[in-house]
């Protein structure tokens, strides 16, 4: 067991806070919470301590970290270049769910951004991580503080089940308030979305007109760039399979499955399911409930789990999407 100590998300003890600062500045290993899902922290500046991450959740060299900055002023002094895009972006959606990758300034490491002349950035929207972070008064790098592939953590009890003592300290400010990984954002012309997240293609719309969804079918240089969606990722250990709404009840196909539904008739199907997991059909609050619904379909020892389908088509629903489509990918 990592030593945990439990933090007010809104207004986070100085004590505690300046316990976590001293951790990190030792060169140890700190989780801490972000408004989308805890982050396994480092000092990002320093390749030993970069290395410990990488080791940590036993993640391939090639993977680029994000760098976690407390303000814009800190975001300008990890990057080469930061354009007047660059600013528009941090501007409108800064602090919250949105990873701008921009070229890398010359004294960052290049084994946070697992080698490429970029570098992920962006300023969490929670009180505990933007507090740790000016005690540091440097950028921490954090991937999800979940071990290589696994399900991110959004309660610090997945992150203790995820990576035990492999960590030096877990800061336990209770279940993340926005539940999948910030919209990641290549900085390019026209803007590329590298994953979806909290912060939709509309509202990135209203800065490019043109942004894309770089998302899909990622193939040679491009699937380099974003490695975290060329691999099988955010998937439970135990089987999963998508159904369409109105099919869940054919895709149950063992005695021991798992279901994670949203509507009265995707209940009524798998009513026999143990554990029948029940979100809102609604995307914001089935973002919060998802990944903690994935833990516990997959703790209970079933041989199947099946998701019932989130509407097709519909934006609000595409972060959602994206993710029960990799949980369901062999
Ligand atoms: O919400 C989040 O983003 C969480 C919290 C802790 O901030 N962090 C997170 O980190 O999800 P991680 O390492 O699990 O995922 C980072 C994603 C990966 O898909 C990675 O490929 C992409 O960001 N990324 C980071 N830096 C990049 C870069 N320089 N170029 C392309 N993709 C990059
Ligand atoms: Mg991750």
């Amino acid at each position: 067991m990592p030593r945990v100590l439990v933090v007010d998300p809104l207004s986070p003890e100085p004590e505690i806070i300046a316990e976590a600062a001293r951790v990190l500045s030792a060169g140890g290993l700190v989780v801490f919470p972000t408004e989308t899902v805890y982050g396994l922290g480092a000092r990002g500046l320093r390749p030993a301590e970069i290395a410990r991450i990488y080791e940590a959740k036993g993640r391939p060299a090639g993977h680029p970290l994000i760098l976690h900055v407390d303000d814009e002023a800190m975001a300008r002094s990890v990057a080469s270049v930061w354009s007047d895009r660059t600013a528009a972006l941090a501007t409108r959606f800064w602090p919250g769910p949105l990873t701008l990758v921009v070229p890398r300034g010359a004294h960052v490491p290049s084994e946070v951004s697992g080698g490429l002349a970029t570098v992920g950035i962006r300023q969490p929207d929670h009180r505990v991580a933007l507090a740790l972070i000016a005690a540091v008064g440097e950028p921490l790098a954090a991937p999800s503080a979940n071990a290589h592939t696994h399900v991110s953590p959004t309660t610090a009890e997945h992150v203790v089940r995820s990576l035990g003592d492999r960590v030096d300290l877990v800061l336990d400010a209770g279940p993340c308030p926005g539940g999948l990984e910030s919209t990641v954002v290549l900085v390019d012309s026209p803007l590329r979305v590298l994953r979806p997240g909290g912060i939709t293609l509309d509202q990135l719309r209203a800065i490019d007109p043109d942004v894309v969804d770089g998302t899909t079918a990622l193939e040679g240089d491009a699937a380099r760039a974003a490695p975290g969606m060329a691999a099988k990722h955010y998937a439970p250990r135990t089987r999963v399979v998508l159904a369409r709404r109105h099919e869940v009840g054919a895709a149950i196909t063992s005695a021991r499955t798992a279901a994670i539904v949203a509507t009265a008739s995707g209940q009524s199907d798998a009513a026999a399911c143990e554990p029948l997991i029940v979100l809102e059909d609604e995307p914001n609050a089935y973002a919060r409930a998802l990944y903690a619904a994935l833990h516990t379909a997959d703790a209970a020892q079933v041989d199947l789990i099946v998701i019932e389908a989130p509407p097709e088509n519909d934006p609000a629903w595409w972060a959602v999407r994206d993710r029960v489509q990799r949980a369901a990918r062999d």
